[in-house]
């Protein structure tokens, strides 16, 4: 159970409108005690100029002023395994930022040792860029160096140079990144953007795309016009993330506690997801524990989609694979927005009984929604650059609301916050849904507790289920470890929903989206209410 803390947005103890490690350390009990996950996800929080707030890293091996320094990490590391918390930390292996010393060295000259550990080529005899890549941020992938009079590779912004992973020493410095946070005592990685570390050797220009408007699960405008299949996940890649589990298996095989690592990778054919875990050379999983799933991003909010991308996925996972899920973070429209307040209970219940490990993003456990932020408070550089498009970030990295009081509790009531506090602050807030038997934070924390403690949810098989007169807009599945079977049950439709129970079979509900079933004894006849999630324990034979 991985929770998501973006650093800028969790709890700014230094008092200057912007979160920070010792605002992390102050709220560890309540993701310990109050929520109890099992590990913390934190976005970056490296020295960076913030061109895209942190995603820029100047220096891998520090930590901004902004969030506090080295002590404070340490201090937050050892606070939070004196919980039992693991600690997982963002890494950036793709791009630094342009003013990384590695690239102010790159660009000073063709000639100096660190040109090549970027991604350098000469102009086309026109003058215009070496191929047609496009950058996610907009524009060409391809930025004008006067000094060096070549162009220098950006995926993202100009701001966040291409690192040349093809160059051995660039690997090796970056394998010793992994090191000096692994010699910190990270319990492993969040890896961003890993399917760039390995393009074309050739940089072959990427084909149009033949459906501009295609199913992505937003549109990126310009970037949607071609096929990014040269400027990314080159076959080279599983050869690099062998080497980088080598790293960390080195750890394991000391203390024999494994360290994670997670690849943030946007991939939709679940087969091809499959092949990042490794095992490709026919040998053991040897690549990523765990290449994001961010299939529930984009399947439509029904049972029947749903049903069909976990059970797709499911039967994609190669032997031994670990699932996980993931319904929102720090790039993505919050869920709360997606489906509304019933549909993000049901979400809620969705991903904490399915399968695997899933990723929560710190405020889903309240359901807040993406705060309105007005044109002249943008931050994102995305919604600022490519503009029309809904792109911005910056609703979905708003302030966490601790309590109802000014500013949420967030940073000091006479403080501007970065980002807006929530519109929606009376229900949204930590302080009021504490209080609340009846509030999302309420049937979060008893689903969190449950999966704790049932082997079913925590480490049973999945199978779904068709049952003779149920509705397709129901999606049940069974969660099963030894004796324990437990049936989860979600109507995603508007009207109630019987659920004929198979004949011997007897069902006794354990948790409700609408908390209010506890106690109720064994039924032989089942009726989901709108939008009701339940989960069950079976009892006879069926
Ligand atoms: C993915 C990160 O999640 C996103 O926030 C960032 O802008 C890009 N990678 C570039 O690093």
């Amino acid at each position: 159970m991985v929770y998501q803390v973006y650093p800028r947005s969790f709890r700014d103890a230094s008092g200057d409108g912007v979160g920070d490690l010792a605002g992390v350390l102050e709220r560890l009990d309540y993701l310990s005690e109050t929520l109890g996950i099992d590990a913390i996800w934190l976005s970056p929080f490296y020295p960076s100029p913030m061109a895209d707030f942190g995603y820029d890293v100047a220096d891998y091996t520090d930590v901004d002023p902004l969030f506090g320094d080295l002590a404070d990490f340490d201090a937050l590391v050892a606070a939070a395994h004196a919980r039992g918390l693991k600690i997982i930390v963002d890494y950036v292996p793709s791009h630094t930022s342009d003013r990384h010393a590695w690239f102010r060295a790159s660009r000073s000259s063709r000639d100096n040792p660190y040109h090549d550990w970027y991604v350098w080529r000469d102009p086309q005899p026109d003058g215009s860029p070496p191929n047609n890549w496009a950058a996610t941020f907009g524009g060409s992938a391809w930025e004008w160096d006067a000094t060096t009079g070549q162009f220098y590779l950006h995926s993202y912004l100009p701001e966040q140079a291409d690192l040349n992973w093809r160059n051995p020493a660039v690997r090796g410095a970056m394998f010793d990144v992994l090191r000096f946070w692994l010699d910190r005592g990270v319990d492993g990685f969040r890896m961003d953007a890993l399917g760039r570390i390995m393009k074309d050797p050739l940089l072959t220009d990427n084909p149009p795309n033949p459906r501009p408007a295609g199913d992505f699960h937003k549109e990126m405008g310009d970037y949607d016009r071609q096929l990014h299949i040269n400027d990314q996940r080159h076959e080279d890649i599983h050869a690099v993330l062998r080497e980088m589990r080598h790293v960390l298996d080195a750890y394991e095989a000391r203390d024999g506690q494994a360290r994670i690592a997670i690849g943030e990778i946007h991939i939709y054919d679940l087969s091809e997801l499959g092949r990042y875990y490794g095992g490709n050379h026919g040998g053991a999983l040897d690549e990523l524990h765990l290449p994001f799933n961010f299939g529930l991003l984009k399947t439509a909010w029904s049972a029947r989609a749903i049903r069909a991308h976990v059970d797709a996925y499911e039967a994609a996972l190669p032997s031994g694979a670990w699932p996980n899920y993931v319904l929102g973070n720090h790039d993505e429209a919050r869920i709360a927005s997606r489906v509304g307040p019933d549909g993000a209970r049901l979400a809620m219940l969705l991903l904490l009984t399915l399968r695997g490990t899933p990723t929560l993003y710190y405020g889903d456990e309240l359901a807040l929604e993406d705060v309105p932020v007005p044109p002249e408070r943008a931050q994102d550089p995305w919604g600022l650059r490519v503009p029309g498009l809904n792109l911005g970030r910056d609703p979905e990295r708003a302030p966490m609301p601790w309590a109802n009081i000014p500013n949420a509790g967030f940073c000091p009531p006479d403080v501007q916050p970065w980002l807006p506090i929530t519109p929606d602050l009376a229900r949204a807030n930590v302080a009021s849904q504490l209080d609340d038997p009846a509030s999302m934070l309420t049937l979060t924390r008893r689903l969190l507790s449950l999966r704790r403690g049932s082997p079913a949810l925590a480490r049973g098989s999945y199978r779904s289920v068709d049952w003779p007169g149920v509705s397709d807009d129901c999606y049940l599945f069974l969660r099963e470890a030894g004796d324990e079977r437990l049936l989860v049950a979600l109507n995603h439709s508007d009207p109630p929903q019987p659920i004929p129970l198979p004949d011997g079979l007897r069902a006794r509900p354990i948790l409700s989206t609408h908390l209010d079933r506890n106690g109720t004894g064994p039924l032989t006849e089942l009726a989901l209410r709108p939008s009701e999630g339940l989960i069950l324990h079976l009892d006879g034979d069926s």
